[in-house]
């Protein structure tokens, strides 16, 4: 498929596949993605024109306030990811598999993964892991579930860490980092996300690979970018980590906003006389 007919004469734009995000990666066209866990988020994205959705498990942290992502349950990730699918037209909407949900064999992540592509609707998932998950991406694959890496920092992996700091500094790492990321594409994931890791093994790993590869705090040299909604529209306030854009100060604008309805309640001036029937 041509990336030239994504906007056809009808003015209708293409349903993003993870072909299209192949041919985009083949083009050298950057691939835009945000996390959104709601209808009305998914609806905004989507009609910003965003190529992809990711339904993250740090739903966890922004929608719940956990501290990590480990808490969010399968049956809690149905239900952000069936709200995010009836808002959406175009993009393509990737589904994370939480915590508890694939670990356990690669049957228990097959299953888990049908329940979101059955339940949600969603057009496919996201697993944590490199080699250990490798029989577990390749019985979802089979199964005809689209199905995308997450390497580098891995919170689900953060009790084992102790730290979200940057992964794969040392060249052992890096090395283990790059087998990784090679094993997800010979099974056949359609991309990869980078997570944390240094900008010029993060290019490293792009060029190598053939799959476009997706990065949150992993430099320019990757084939996309994903950022968490709530943080780069400044929604969130305390998390701030250098990678970070914000592109809007919701928090304030929020909060503004609601102390204004406050004081117009409180002085009877909401509602007014054209405000009722
Ligand atoms: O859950 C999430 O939001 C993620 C991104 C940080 C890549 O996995």
């Amino acid at each position: 498929m041509e990336l030239d007919n994504l906007k056809p004469v009808s003015g209708k734009v293409k349903k993003i596949t993870t072909h299209v995000l192949q041919e985009m990666k083949m083009k050298g066209e950057k691939i835009s993605m945000l996390t959104a866990y709601d209808f009305s988020m998914a609806r905004i994205l989507d009609e910003a024109g965003i190529d992809m959705i990711l339904v993250g498990d740090s739903a966890s942290n922004v929608m719940a306030g956990h501290e990590t992502t480990l808490p969010i349950t399968l049956d809690q990730m149905i239900y952000h990811a069936a709200s995010v699918i009836r808002g959406i037209n175009n993009c393509l909407v990737v589904v994370d598999l939480p915590f508890g949900a694939y670990q356990g064999n690669s049957k228990t992540a097959l299953e888990s993964s049908i329940r979101i592509m059955k339940e949600a609707g969603g057009h496919a998932i996201k697993i944590e892991g490199g080699k250990e998950i490798i029989e577990s991406v390749n019985r979802i694959l089979s199964a005809g579930i689209p199905v995308m890496g997450h390497l580098g920092l891995t919170p689900q992996s953060i009790y084992k860490f102790g730290t979200y700091s940057v992964r794969a500094k040392e060249e052992e790492e890096a090395k283990r980092l790059i087998e990784d990321a090679k094993l997800l594409e010979e099974a056949g994931c359609f991309g990869v996300v980078l997570e944390k890791i240094p900008a010029k093994l993060a290019k490293q790993v792009a060029e190598e690979l053939t799959i476009p590869v997706i990065g949150i705090g992993a430099g320019n040299g990757v084939d996309g970018q994903v950022l968490v909604v709530h943080d780069m529209l400044g929604i969130t306030k305390e998390f701030s980590p250098r990678f970070l854009r914000r592109y809007a100060s919701m928090y304030e604008e929020m909060l503004g906003a609601v102390k204004n309805y406050i004081t117009d309640v409180k002085t009877e001036d909401f509602p007014n006389e054209k405000e009722q029937y």
